[in-house]
């Protein structure tokens, strides 16, 4: 028998340029407005065939559970059944992004594995069925499929493209310990955070503003509209995120904003000479487990090679 190929797939991680929040609904999650944008970091995901679906991960995160609450192995399994295929795949994660870190690692693990398992299944689903399965999931996933610059609107996972000139140059402060997406919305809620006249609709002023600086390619422009609502909750819960704020305001970012649901830190440079620059400072400042450079926007997942399978 001759091997089938496997299959390697890349996704980015992302961060929240605006996130905003309004009052939870009946099923505890919450309406939002939002415009992502996908970022040089990378999940990597190659997929070979195999019995029954297995994981492992190298990288970040090799102490995650690889069964099946693990978010790859569940898009495997969805897709799986979607299809109604019979095959199955071995999957090997390469993390970059940082494990609940509040840049969507493991929705890029989902939306990678999605169309790695589809290019190797030969399902013949298309981007459209893709992004069902991908929402499915959670509500980052689609957005990790599209990449680019999109708003979000509904769980996050209702995607309208945003148009962006020019590549915006970020510094990242990751922590070693991640924050779990629920808490911080539900400190969110006890904090009261979403605004009363939004009859549970988050606001729109901040995204409305932001779309037209993305047009200006201008970091200067950008820096006066971030806005991430969860941010407060975040620091609530990480008191220390309050330091790492000020550290990159010290190192000479133009703005900085907790990305998502935190806890990682992403703060705007001029360009990428300036974010060089910002970074040593900030490791200097010992804020932070570790403090990385990226630009963005970059593209959504995508087929990096078909390889032969060992
Ligand atoms: O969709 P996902 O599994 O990524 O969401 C993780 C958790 O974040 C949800 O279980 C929910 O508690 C919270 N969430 C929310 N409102 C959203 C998105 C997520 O409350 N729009």
């Amino acid at each position: 028998m001759t091997a089938r190929p496997a299959v390697r797939v890349r996704a980015p991680g992302k961060i929240n340029l605006t996130l905003c929040v309004g009052a939870p609904a009946a099923d505890g999650y919450h309406p939002l407005e939002t415009v992502f944008q996908a970022v040089s970091l990378y999940e990597d995901v190659v997929a070979r065939p195999a019995e029954g679906i297995t994981l492992e991960i190298q990288g970040r995160g090799a102490d995650l559970p690889t069964d099946g609450t693990n978010l790859a192995v569940r898009a495997a399994a969805l897709l799986r059944e979607a299809s109604g295929t019979e095959a199955g795949v071995h999957l090997t994660l390469t993390k970059t992004v940082p494990v609940a870190g509040g840049m969507a690692g493991g929705s890029a693990d989902a939306a990678a594995t999605l169309l790695a398992c589809d290019q190797l299944w030969g399902t013949g689903l298309g981007r459209e069925e893709l992004g069902a399965l991908a929402a499915e999931l959670g509500a980052d996933v689609p957005f990790s499929l599209t990449g680019m610059s999109a708003m979000g609107t509904g769980h996050g996972d209702l995607l309208t493209p945003v148009m962006s000139r020019g590549s915006y140059h970020w510094v990242l402060a990751v922590q070693a310990e991640g924050l779990s997406t629920p808490s911080v919305f539900r400190e969110f809620d006890r904090l009261g955070g979403h605004e009363p006249a939004g009859e549970g609709r988050p606001p729109t002023g901040a995204t409305a503003s932001l779309v037209p600086a993305l047009l200006t390619a201008d970091p200067l422009v950008l820096a006066r509209h971030l806005r991430n609502d969860l941010q407060e909750a975040a620091l609530g819960l990480r008191p220390a995120l309050g330091d790492v704020l000020a550290a990159a305001d010290r190192a000479g970012a133009l703005a900085a904003i907790v990305s998502g649901s935190g806890p990682t830190v992403a703060a705007l440079a001029l360009d990428a000479q300036h974010a060089a620059s910002v970074a040593d400072v900030m490791r200097a400042a010992d804020v932070a487990a570790e403090v990385l450079t990226v630009s963005g926007p970059v593209a959504g997942a995508r087929v990096l090679e078909q390889v032969n399978a060992r």
